[in-house]
Parts: structure tokens; sequence; C-alpha cells
């Protein structure tokens, strides 16, 4: 018998005498407690750190986005119907487009008018493609630019947050796509353009990215070089009477020099200056897998299906620091913004393979998604909605056919990932209240190549709705279950259900053929004297919704 059937069986027996049992001994007969602390509220958790990002990359837009009107795919206006079908299912805040590093080789007059007469440009990404790529991998027919991405947003539901160029378009050209986006019909001749191109409505596009990873191949800048190009280009954008939200180009990784330079630069010409920033961009992967041996980017890398227990710890381990650079880079930004206007925007996060796991092989950094990567992208969610303060917006890297992509499709195949069902199950969070959550548990213990290692062994966040409580965790351990004793400080629990999201393989991953390896099941909890119980599988991902009185 499961201890969780046995706890169920002898709670009915005993009845009212375990009903009244005390809480500690309750507690005592449980491996792992959280306290929900519900006079502890952290913020409201925002939608928009559930976003996403599809850049033109390979497989991304052409193929995985984009099909075509005229393709055997099913589509709606050339967009791939099974993607919008799934994807209303998690509510996207928004979705970023159109890189990456492919947005600051991107003009985006390329990418409107008549889909025929637009020009064929060499992708960014060209120089990593196979010679028999797909030539739209190759050169960007620009099928797909502003008002297509404008209409999948709107057919799922999202709002457009788009990357403007700053390492090779002149600041004009950012005034005038904010312009073709969001002046008023028959203002402009560009809105007239849009209107022709049957969008007589502006986009009223919010959120502009100013560069991407200009550190680097946005532009390759000084901080403070780059902070002068930033209040250039920001400076006087026309506004059409809608909120403009400006993301500037952060650091990547624990970078401290970057955020730190950049904002000393932006406050030399006054603290106000920080008015103008909606958010800082960080950037973090989790890539090195070679348990301190280098710091070589290809050859630190790991392998995305073939891995063992101690590469499923450490590439937790790196994930797991998220935490710490959304404390450090906080702590650097409130030195010059000490009211916190700016926020940080993670709108690229996610592990980081060694190529070789693609479904559709010679898609460039794509890569087949495990359970590993569900646990990995359950606990950034988590990281993020106990920082509602301080994170904005965040973008997993990347939506389809990339990195840590929710789903893979190439022709008429499509499949959700063990990432996509994460994103489904945590989309209860948005717009809850964030609740401080005290989990603990034992840690784990690993051998890490002769040298003792530790992870913890369950972690999480809390947020509230009303009277429902939706509660997120993941079991890190590869071997055992947790046996776990729930309670909520200030309340009873009066039902509860789960969704629990593992396998019994850690290795296990959705594919084309076999598309639902991986898949959320529901499960029961028991409930005992106003707090429940249940037991957390090993590597898994899980989802409590439980009813208070
Ligand atoms: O997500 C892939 C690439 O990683 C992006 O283009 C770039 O911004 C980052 O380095």
């Amino acid at each position: 018998m499961k201890r969780r059937n046995f706890l169920k069986t002898s709670a009915a027996a005993a009845g009212v005498l375990v009903l009244k049992s005390s809480r500690l001994s309750f507690a005592q007969s449980t491996d792992a407690r959280i306290e929900i602390l519900l006079d502890e509220p952290l913020g409201t958790i925002s939608p928009n750190i559930y976003g996403h990002f599809a850049e033109n990359l390979s497989g991304v837009i052409y193929d995985g986005i984009w099909v075509g009107k005229n393709s055997n795919v099913p589509n709606v206006n050339g967009i791939r119907k099974e993607l919008v079908d799934e994807m209303r299912k998690i509510h996207p805040p928004l979705v970023r487009f159109p890189g990456g590093c492919f947005a600051d080789s991107y003009d985006w007059r390329d990418g409107i008018g008549p889909i025929d007469n637009r020009p064929r440009r060499t992708n960014f990404w060209n120089g990593g493609e196979a010679q028999n790529a797909p030539a739209a991998h190759r050169y960007d027919p620009n099928r797909f630019g502003t008002n297509e991405f404008a209409e999948f947003c709107r057919l799922i539901g999202a709002q457009p947050y788009l990357a403007a160029n700053l390492r090779s378009l002149p600041a004009e050209q950012f005034y005038r796509w904010v312009e073709y986006c969001n002046s008023p019909a028959g203002s402009t001749t560009l809105a007239d353009e849009r209107a022709a191109a049957g969008f007589k409505d502006p986009f009223n596009v919010r959120y502009w990215g100013v560069g991407n990873e200009s550190w680097g191949c946005g532009g390759n800048f000084t901080p403070q070089e780059y902070a002068v190009e930033y209040r250039r280009y920001t400076a006087w954008v026309p506004t059409y009477g809608s909120e403009l939200s400006f993301v500037a180009s952060g650091p990547n990784d624990d970078n401290w020099d970057w955020t730190r330079g950049f904002l000393e630069e932006i406050v030399r010409k006054g603290p106000d200056q920080v008015r103008g920033i909606y958010g800082l961009a960080l950037h973090y992967y989790a890539w090195n897998l070679s348990r301190g041996k280098t710091r070589d980017w290809v050859q630190g890398k790991g392998d995305a299906v073939n891995f063992d227990a101690v590469d499923w710890y450490e590439l937790l381990r790196q994930g797991d620091e998220m935490e710490s650079l959304i404390n450090g880079h906080w702590l650097v930004m409130g030195e010059f913004d000490p009211e916190h206007h700016i926020k940080l925007v993670v709108d690229e996060w996610g592990p980081w393979y060694k190529p070789g796991s693609e479904l559709t092989p010679g898609d460039q950094i794509e890569q087949l998604p495990t359970l590993r990567d569900a646990v990995f992208s359950g606990m950034t969610l988590d990281t993020f909605n106990r920082h509602p303060d301080k994170v904005g917006i965040g973008c997993c890297a990347q939506l389809i056919n990339c990195l840590n992509s929710l789903y893979l499709a190439h022709e008429d195949r499509f499949v959700v990932t063990p990432v996509g069902h994460v994103f489904a199950m945590y989309a209860d969070h948005q717009g809850g209240q964030s609740l401080r959550a005290e989990f603990s548990a034992p840690s784990i213990h690993y051998d890490r190549d002769g040298q003792q290692a530790s992870f913890w062994g369950l972690h999480g966040s809390a947020s509230l709705h009303d009277k429902e409580l939706v509660i997120t965790a993941v079991n890190p351990n590869v071997k055992d279950s947790v046996e776990t004793q729930i309670a909520v400080r200030g309340a009873r629990i009066k039902s509860g259900s789960a969704t629990v999201l593992t396998a019994s393989d850690i290795h296990a991953r959705n594919t084309f053929e076999q598309r639902q390896t991986v898949s959320p099941k529901n499960d029961e909890l028991t409930l005992n004297s106003g707090s429940a119980v249940f037991r957390f599988a090993a590597a898994s991902v899980t989802k409590l919704k439980l009813q208070l009185a």
C-alpha cells in the first residue's frame, strides 16, 4: 500500500480521533511541510511573466508559426492552426518578436506591404544553417512581418512585444515603426499603408525592446555607450495617446557591471531619467553541464536527452541561480533607482543544450524538451511568482522549434512538449496575489564527480484568487516522492484537487509519434482538520488548487 493510501484509510478508520489529533503529531508523520502565509502578500503576479519569445531563427517562424495561407497544414490566415488552438489554452500575455540577435539586423519595412513584393534578405542566422536548410531559414522571405505578427497575437489573445533594431537602423526608423504600428487610422501615410494591408486600426503596441543583447550581437557596446544610444532612441518617440513601455537591453547572467554601468550613465543626465525605462532585460540560460571543468560555451554544453541523475541536478542547480540573479540585479538597480521604477524583464530564459536532439534534423538550436525541462520550467516560473515586485515580464526562449520550446512542429506534425504542459498548469497563477510560502523538505545530496553536492528537496510558489489558493511545486528528487503537509496560516482548507506532471523515466519526452508520454494527470489530496497532505511524486511538477474556508 502506498503511504498516501495508507494515510487516507487510517484517517477514515480513526474518524473523530484523527480529526482531533494535534497539528504537531500530524506534521511529524510527513516528510515535508508547506506553510502558506495569507497575511504576507508579495504582490500581484503579472500575467506578463508568462510571456513568450519567437525569433526569426531557423524553424521558429517559417514552419513553426507561419505555414502560409495556401499550405495543406491547417492554418488561420497563414498561421498554424494547431499552435493557435494550443496557445489559447495557456492565456499567453505577450510574445516578443522578431529577436533575439535577429532583431538588430531586421528592417521592419521589409516585412510590410503586399506579401509577394517583399524582399528576400540574408537571415542573421544564415551562417549557422546547413547548406540543405530550407531557403526560408537562410534567406528571410519576409512573409511573416509586422502585420502577420500582430494577427498572430490577436488570434492567441496576446500583446505584441517588438524588439527594435538599434545596431543597424537609425533612431528615425524606430519612430517610424512605432508610427506604423500605433498612429491612428487615417492619420499618417504609414497608417494608410497599414490600412491598405487590412489593418485599419492601430496595433497599439505598448512594449518595445530597444535593441537586444547590446553588449554582444546588438552592437558590441559598452554599457555606457549603450546608455547614450538608449536615451537617444527613446527620446521623444511619439506616443499617439497610449503608453509606451521601453525595455533596455540588460545584463547577461551575473554581469553586474552592465547593470551598474548602464544605469550610472543613464542617471548622469539626471535621476529622473530612470522614469523613461520600463524594464531592464536580463538574459539567463542554463547551459554548463561540465561539472566545473570548463566555461567554454561549446564544450560546456550537455545533452538534451541523454543524461544521468547528476546532470539532472546540475541543470536544476544552474537554473535555480535565477533567484540570486533577480535579487542581485535588483540590488544594483536600487542604487540608481531607489524607488524601483524599472522592472526586471527576463525576456530570454531556459536550458540550452548541444545540438543533436532536434525533432526536425537541421533546425538550428532546436532541442527536444524532456521531463527535466518541465521541472526546470516549473522551478523558474515559481521563482518569478515569488518576485512579483521585481519581475515585470518573462519570456521563455523560445516558443516553438527552438530551445526550451512549448511546442515542436514540422510540416503537418505538431506536439506539445512537457514545457508546454507546465505553462498550461501554471496559467492559473496569472493575476493572483502572490503569497509567502515556506517550503521545508529534506535536501537532496548527490555525488558530483567525487564531491558532495546538494539541492533543495521541494520548492514552489502560491497565489490567492479570492477564496482559491493555487500552489505549484516541483520535486526535483529523481527517486523519492515526498509526503508533505500543507497548512494555510489564517485559513482552513475546505477542498482541493491536484494536477501532476511526471513520468517513470526522467528522460521522458513527447515526440511527433508519441505525443502523450508526458502529460498532466489529476490526483487527490487528503484533507485533515483544515490542512492537507499530498505526496509529491519524484521528478514532478504539481499544481494544487485549494478552496479555503
Ligand atoms: O535565443 C537564441 C539567442 O540567444 C538570441 O537570439 C539571443 O538574444 C541570445 O543570445
